[in-house]
């Protein structure tokens, strides 16, 4: 099952939320910088090769999933979610890194403008789908963060690619980053609290350290019991497929 937290590119929608941003942003508009009529344009054009590559590398794990499943019996992946980073996020996180609000920009140094999230039942499952997607000969690991071999001090876990994928336009093909976190279900449910508190800014401080501890505690709970049941589900139905090392 795959989520879409929103709906297809709305070319229409997305020139007139950039317009609005923008009008905020700066009132520059020189050639090259997002405000120039021909580089909105481009950048309309840009953000529909991030959809396509975020539908490339969705159906490539769909695939693998329904593999395992009419193979082993199993479906590793619980759902996915996916979803193109909002005009408002790309300009809010250039601005943070302070960098031009330039097509160019975005390129070469926003790689999660297109992002899956997978959600799988076993951590066994979240090494194997990685694992097979990665060895696929037609997309490269760009770069791999693995905060469940090594969390966060927050607690925070879950396994991070940067995959580079061929889209293949009527001018050939443009490789374009797609960032895929695999986790498991333990992992989101804990993902998604965490998120919550960091963005609920009304707490007193104190009370904001006391819920960040005990979600600290609750990883570390929650590591336990996913070991735990990892083990049974292990001695269920054998050795994983292709499991961590
Ligand atoms: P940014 O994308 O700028 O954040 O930097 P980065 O690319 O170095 O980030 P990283 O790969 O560490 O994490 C990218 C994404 O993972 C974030 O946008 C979140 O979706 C998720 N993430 C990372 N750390 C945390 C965390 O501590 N808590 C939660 N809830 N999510 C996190
Ligand atoms: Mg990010």
């Amino acid at each position: 099952m795959i989520l879409d937290r929103q709906s297809r590119i709305n070319t229409n929608d997305l020139r007139t939320r950039l317009k609005v941003l923008l009008a905020q942003f700066s009132t520059d508009s020189q050639p090259g910088h997002l405000g120039d009529m021909e580089t909105m344009t481009e950048f309309i054009n840009q953000m529909q090769v991030y959809e396509g590559a975020m539908y490339e590398i969705s159906t490539k794990l769909e695939i693998l999933d329904s593999e395992f499943q009419v193979r082993f019996s199993h479906d590793p992946i619980h759902h996915m979610e996916r979803r193109l980073k909002s005009v408002d996020s790309i300009l809010g996180k250039l601005e943070r890194k302070n960098l031009p609000v330039t097509i160019e920009a975005i390129r070469d140094n926003l790689f999660d403008v297109a992002g899956i999230r997978v959600i799988c039942n076993y951590r066994d499952d979240v090494y194997s789908v990685a694992n097979y997607l990665s060895a696929q000969s037609d997309i490269q690991a760009l770069r791999v963060k693995d905060y469940i071999k090594s969390p966060k001090q927050n607690g925070y876990r879950s396994l991070h690619v940067i995959y580079a994928v061929p889209v293949f336009l009527s001018n050939g093909a443009h490789y374009t980053p797609v960032e895929v976190q695999f986790r498991t279900i333990a992992m989101d449910y804990w993902a998604s609290l965490e998120h919550a508190l960091r963005y609920k800014t009304d707490l007193p401080d104190n009370k904001h350290a006391e819920h960040a501890q005990t979600l600290l505690d609750c990883a570390r709970s929650l590591q336990n019991v996913e070991t735990q049941m990892q083990t049974i589900h292990r001695d269920i139905n054998g050795a994983p497929q292709s499991g961590e090392a």
